[in-house]
């Protein structure tokens, strides 16, 4: 028999931030009807928002798992071993799993819950909510291509994803899941630095995503790399190289590198 997504129920513990970002962004794009989504979370009000766009609330975690093909553990690291623990009697070899807490092994799921379920650990991120996201994808060893390929169309529904080996996971967290952030921050500071200098807020905000999105496509294009792309805004003597004296005076780069470092080092800490 084909494996159909459109026959499988698709479960999610927790409702936060980013399980919202997810089922909305299957659902706006039309990949997934809300009916075939079910969501449990102990928080009621979050539940609440979910059942008025047409989503099945279920009663609890062990509700769901029994309700639900592929589950999504949606919940903060801090919360997983509660979460498997109570999931832990309803679950089956014929349930696939799919963790996107960060540092969460895959082989961690499959200890807690005593269980050879097939799971696949993700990294995705918030853009996902505008069809736009980003996501890291691996699996383990008994998830079938089948089931495989029918998650990876869900996360390509909402945007890119790059599948690759478990074990750098917690390093990809600092180029794609928390890096939205970095990049907010340095919106933040330009629009600041905007306002400072006379330039309305709703001007500068619009002109800097703009920017942040063709420089984005310039990046894409083939055989560029960032030095080159630097060269061809920095005119000698010009404003371009004053900014980026300033950039390089307070460590930029550094302060990126060990952002990126800092991540890392909380993903491997949260696994523990
Ligand atoms: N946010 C991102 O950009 C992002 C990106 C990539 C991956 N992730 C991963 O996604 C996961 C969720 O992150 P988030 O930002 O979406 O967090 P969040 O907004 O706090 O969502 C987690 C939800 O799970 C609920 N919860 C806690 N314990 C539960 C339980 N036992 N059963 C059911 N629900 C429970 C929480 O309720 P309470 O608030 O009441 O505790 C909260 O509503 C994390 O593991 C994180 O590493 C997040």
């Amino acid at each position: 028999m084909v494996l159909k997504l459109e026959n499988l129920i698709l479960g999610f513990i927790g409702a936060g931030n980013m399980a919202g970002a997810i089922m909305n962004g299957i659902i706006s794009t039309h990949t997934y009807s809300a009916e075939k989504i079910c969501v449990f979370d102990i928080n009621a009000q979050k539940c609440e928002t979910f059942r008025k766009t047409g989503v099945t609330v279920a009663d609890s975690s062990k509700d769901l798992v029994t309700k639900s093909d592929i589950i999504f553990l949606a919940v903060k690291p801090q919360n997983f071993a509660e979460v498997l623990t109570e999931i832990k009697s309803v679950v089956s070899e014929q349930k696939v799993f799919v963790t996107i807490a960060a540092g969460i092994s895959t082989n961690y799921i499959v200890k807690t819950l005593e269980c050879s379920c097939p799971v696949i650990r993700a990294m995705p991120n918030t853009p996902l909510l505008i069809g736009k996201g980003a996501t890291a994808l691996c699996r383990s060893a008994n998830v079938s291509d089948d089931y495989f390929e029918l998650v990876k169309s869900i996360f390509m529904s909402c945007g890119t994803v790059s599948v690759m080996e478990e074990s750098k996971m917690n390093a990809v967290i600092g180029v794609n899941s928390s890096s939205p952030a970095y990049i907010y921050l340095f919106a933040k500071a330009v629009v600041e630095s905007a306002v400072k200098q006379g330039i309305p807020a709703d001007v500068a905000l619009p002109l800097f995503c703009q920017t942040l999105e063709g420089s984005a496509g310039m990046l894409r294009k083939e055989d560029t790399t960032p030095e080159q792309l630097i060269k061809m805004v920095s005119s000698p003597g010009g404003t371009t190289l004053k900014a980026l004296d300033a950039l390089y005076e307070h460590g930029f780069e550094q302060a990126i590198g060990d952002a990126m470092i800092a991540c890392t080092k909380r993903a491997e800490e949260l696994g523990k």
